[in-house]
């Protein structure tokens, strides 16, 4: 479980998360949503380390973990797939996959079932990166926060430039990985249908807290839509 308490975050003098408090429960999708510049990322870095945060913890599985760096956090089993997906465009698609293999000393395999939630990627190994397309290189960089075997995956903004049939793809690949492997999911958006589709609980940020928190099969996704539009 991840349980976020209370936790501030700053650039410089300026604080963009005030006292934010947000759990994903073993086995959940929680959705996290809100407008541009809400600070939905900056959330996503202060659990990752990349962002300080001032005040507050961080527990992740029952240890405070805000103190940690960043490849700690990783090794503990927390999978991120950063806003703008970050995948390497010269390097081929089994590099970037490889490069997931780190947190877990750069050794063994990439998992099977990592190619039968994203047949493409088998298929393009040998292709660089930057060719593949905005949704297969968003896949890939799934793929690549799996390759470590993750407890949990924490998404930014996945659908983001994507065209829909592949934004599909990606919707089901977070459910399977979900049931089948039992991963808990932090998904970060701006896509309404899409959290709600594909989430048990749905939280709306807005300028640094979080101002809405509900079940997402009892939400009303027009009430959700005001709150994201005021
Ligand atoms: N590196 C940075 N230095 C200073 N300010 C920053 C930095 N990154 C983000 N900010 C500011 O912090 C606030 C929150 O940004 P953040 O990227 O977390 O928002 P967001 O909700 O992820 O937005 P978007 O939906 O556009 O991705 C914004 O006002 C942004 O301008
Ligand atoms: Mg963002």
């Amino acid at each position: 479980m991840l349980e976020i308490r209370n936790i501030d975050s700053y650039y410089g003098e300026s604080k963009v998360i005030e006292g934010l408090s947000l759990t994903v429960p073993d086995g959940k999708i929680v959705g996290l949503i809100g407008r541009n510049g809400v600070g939905k990322s900056t959330t996503l870095k202060s659990i990752m380390g990349i962002v300080r945060t001032r005040g507050g913890e961080i527990i992740f599985d029952g240890e405070d973990i805000s103190k940690k760096p960043a490849y700690e956090r990783v090794k503990l089993g927390i999978g991120y797939v950063p806003q703008g997906r970050d995948i390497f465009p010269q390097m081929t698609v089994q590099e970037n996959l490889d490069l997931g293999l780190q947190p877990v000393g750069g050794k063994g395999t990439i998992p099977d079932y990592i190619f039968e939630l994203f047949p493409i990627l088998p298929k393009f190994a040998k292709r660089k990166g930057g060719d593949l397309s905005g949704g297969q290189q968003q896949q890939l960089a799934v793929a690549r926060a799996l390759a470590a075997k993750p407890k949990i995956l924490i998404l930014d903004e996945p659908t983001e430039g994507i065209q829909p049939s592949i934004i599909n793809d990606i919707g089901k690949a977070i459910r399977r990985v979900n049931s089948e492997l039992g991963i808990s999911v932090l998904l970060v958006e701006q896509y309404l249908d899409f959290v709600l589709k594909n989430t048990d609980t749905v939280n709306v940020m807005e300028k640094g807290r979080i101002i809405y928190s509900g079940i997402t099969a009892e939400s009303d996704g027009s009430e959700i839509q005001r709150l994201m539009t005021e």
